[in-house]
């Protein structure tokens, strides 16, 4: 539009297409704001979308239109759209917190058989800094009485369902938007090289959104090389993979998983990264097979800089055979398929059944001959099929 009027040499015309470009701007800016109020109508979450566009409607339009959905007729002021996971005295001061940093938030599915374990991981992530919540997907929340910090733990129990489950309906982002960082971790990780305050400094300064602490390839199964410990390192945010099993992976490659994606065993979101991954998570998801690599929209900009992996604070990864395992046995049975097999796409196109993740294979394997599980699983690099 600009360059024709430029080009036009005639005054007349040129003044003709001056108002038409007044016109038609001003067409433009009303259906836009137009289109934001529906919007913000529509959907409270619509508005935060548009929230960068909303500067340029006059601020009292939207304010009414933007109110949480059922919040319309209360007073100004008396709305409080989030909230936190702090327990409060029946009577008395509220208690007071010994960190002056932002608390992050550790939550875990657990079962009895890994409290040793699990005691072990809550004990590296300081109370002063760290909300702990655990869902029991076995029930039993009695047997965890005795540990220390049971008491000031928030517990949830559902029988035998996943992380994902609990996640989506008990870490709303609303609720848990207090929490600097948000650690969504698996039961079976050593901790024994983990520090939780570390962990955070590093991740700060390095900007980084989506991550999770490297894991040792020595003792561990590793299920893609980008996850592997680079020894010496402090992070690292792509691996090269030319001649290994698996997905190749080269000094340039864009996609996941050569960069830009973590594994979803031990996970930290930043809060406006945990926002965008808890849309992600369908109501329906059991296991979450292929949301790793759909994280790399909610990296909150460049995924090859903002997902990445730290090296020096790193995990050992048991794989043992916990609810996922038993789980995936059950439904592949069910299905009549072998769980290595993809099985029909869902309604986000993804495997239900995550074609790279060989934990399941291995543990029906070994069920199946009778066997103790090894203690050095090493699977190697599975092909990736792709999604
Ligand atoms: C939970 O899952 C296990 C293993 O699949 C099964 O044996 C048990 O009956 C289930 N419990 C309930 C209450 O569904
Ligand atoms: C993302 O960051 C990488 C590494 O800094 C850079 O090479 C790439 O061009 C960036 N991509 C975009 C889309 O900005």
């Amino acid at each position: 539009m600009a360059s024709n009027c430029d080009t036009m040499k005639n005054k007349l015309l040129g003044w003709n297409c001056l108002i038409t470009c007044a016109i038609l701007l001003s067409a433009a800016l009303f259906i836009g704001s137009t289109f934001i109020i529906t919007e913000c109508k529509e959907k409270v979450i619509g508005c935060e979308m548009v929230e960068a566009f909303r500067m340029r409607i006059p601020r009292s339009m939207c304010e009414d239109e933007c109110r949480p959905e059922g919040s319309e007729t209360l007073p100004r002021g008396i709305v409080a759209k989030t909230s936190d996971l702090e327990m409060h005295p029946l009577w008395g001061p509220p208690n007071k917190r010994k960190s002056k940093s932002p608390m992050s938030l550790l939550a875990m599915a657990v079962g009895i058989k890994q409290k040793k374990n699990v005691n072990e991981i809550v004990n590296k992530f300081p109370h002063t800094d760290f909300v702990i919540m655990l869902f029991h997907y076995d029930g039993l929340l009695d047997e965890w009485n005795d540990l220390e910090w049971s008491t000031t733990a928030i517990h949830i129990s559902a029988i035998n369902q996943t992380k994902w489950w609990f996640a989506k309906r008990f870490l709303h982002p609303d609720i848990v938007a207090e929490y600097a960082y948000i650690f969504l971790w698996d039961e079976d990780l050593g901790v024994e090289n983990f520090h939780a305050g570390r962990y955070l400094s590093i991740i700060k300064e390095e900007g980084l959104q989506i991550s999770q602490p490297a894991i040792d390839a020595d003792i561990s199964e590793i299920h893609h090389k980008l996850t592997a410990r680079e020894e010496g390192s402090r992070v690292h945010r792509r691996t090269i993979n030319i001649k290994g099993p698996g997905r190749r992976c080269y000094g340039d490659s864009t996609e996941p998983p050569c960069t830009g994606w973590v594994e979803m065993m031990a996970p930290v979101f930043s809060r406006a990264s945990w926002r965008c991954a808890w849309y992600i998570i369908q109501n329906d998801f059991v296991h979450a097979w292929g949301v790793d690599f759909q994280l790399g929209y909610c990296a909150q900009g460049n995924r090859t800089t903002n997902v990445g992996v730290v090296d020096s604070e790193y995990l050992v990864h048991y794989g043992l055979p916990t609810l996922g395992g038993a789980e995936n046995e059950k439904s592949s049975l069910e299905q009549g398929t072998n769980p290595k097999q993809e099985s029909s796409p869902n309604k986000m196109g993804l495997p239900e059944s995550h074609p790279s993740d060989a934990r399941n294979a291995n543990w029906k394997d070994s069920r199946i001959d009778g066997k103790k599980l090894p203690e050095k699983i090493n699977v190697g690099l599975i092909p990736f099929s792709g999604l």
